[in-house]
């Protein structure tokens, strides 16, 4: 009853903000993403009669059953699965990831996607990737596009059980072998506003909701057109479109969310000015202050360059597509 699983951060091109069911984390609009190769979680967990109560250990921290990472994200989707699973049995949870947690770096979306392999194989629940992504989908919405590897696209859905919202691979890893995604560390704290509580407000406060939500169809065929071509100026372009769009909403909700630090708004301002003289690089922000920068590998070396010359850059990781969930046989504990 013990198992080990390790998931990657994926990084969503066009974005989901706004759930249209909050139990069962149903999006209000379908969304689409690319799976990274290093950011990486790795998850071990075990059932057992002898554990007396859930145990959380992130990045060899203890988080116990009166912590809010308990209490309101872990414990709800425990309960869940253990209500498919028939068991009572608590759970022990060791995760390790080797990236920030709550920073705007999707460590939600490895550690459930993570989280929910691990679980399915220490209790043989056989679910298979689509049931799997409904069920990491419970845990962290964006968690649901982290079982697959590369382009992933998260379909809304319908129904109102959600059996039909779950993500589905547009294309592996290895179909755009040149694209990078560069991930720019402005901050490494951890956010005051969650994305579950940033886009809740959004969708009851925020007078252009109805409008972003109207434009979203279009910008899923302009992006899966742009990846069946491996068209960078195309998905980087209607990356970044979507992505401000996101932003405004949350500037707009009451409160205002701003994610932005003043290093976040220098590197929107350089990656234009670097567009100008030719340099093919489009930016992508999340719930966080990270900056995202979508290019080729021939444009690396440049890009790399410059950002470099730019002050207070905590960090600069470069990530290829990368794969889906996978079992590990090396054990956390
Ligand atoms: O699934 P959550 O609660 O981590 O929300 C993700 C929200 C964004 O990262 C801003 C957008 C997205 O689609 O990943």
């Amino acid at each position: 009853m013990k198992a080990t699983a390790i998931a990657n951060a994926n990084i969503a091109l066009i974005k989901y903000w706004g759930k249209r069911d909050e139990n069962l984390f149903l999006p209000q609009n379908s969304n689409i993403s690319l799976t990274t190769d290093c950011l990486s979680v790795k998850t071990t967990v075990e059932f057992s009669s002898r554990n007396k109560k859930d145990i959380l250990i992130l990045n060899n921290r203890n988080y116990p059953p009166s912590s809010k990472e308990y209490k309101r994200y872990l414990k709800p989707f425990l309960d869940k699965i253990r209500k498919l699973a028939g068991t009572k049995r608590k759970i022990k949870i060791v995760s390790q990831s080797n990236f920030p947690k709550g920073a705007g770096l999707a460590s939600s979306a490895a550690g459930f996607a993570a989280l929910t392999a691990a679980i399915n194989e220490a209790l043989g629940l056989g679910l298979n990737e689509r049931e799997m992504s409904i069920l990491a989908r419970q845990g962290s919405g964006s968690a649901c596009r982290s079982i697959y590897g590369g382009f992933v696209e998260w379909r809304r859905g319908k129904k109102d059980d959600g059996s039909d919202s779950f993500a589905l691979q547009i294309a592996p890893a290895d179909y755009w072998p040149d694209i990078r995604m560069v991930i720019c560390l402005t901050s490494r704290k951890e956010k005051k506003v969650s994305s579950r509580e940033g886009m809740a407000q959004t969708v009851k406060t925020c007078p252009f909701y109805p409008c972003w939500l109207k434009t979203i169809d279009k910008d899923i065929k302009i992006a899966k057109r742009a990846i069946k071509n491996r068209d960078i100026s195309l998905l980087g372009k209607i990356s970044e479109e979507n992505c401000l769009k996101m932003h405004a909403l949350m500037i707009t909700t009451k409160p205002p969310i701003i994610y932005w630090n003043e290093k976040t708004i220098a590197f929107i301002h350089k990656i234009r000015e670097l567009r100008e003289r030719g340099l093919k690089c489009y930016f992508t922000i999340d719930a966080g202050p990270q900056v995202k920068i979508l290019c080729e590998k021939k444009d690396l070396k440049e890009l790399i360059k410059e950002i470099k010359r730019m002050s207070g850059i905590k960090n600069v990781i470069i990530t290829r597509p990368g794969p889906g969930v996978e079992i590990s046989k090396s054990h956390l504990f």
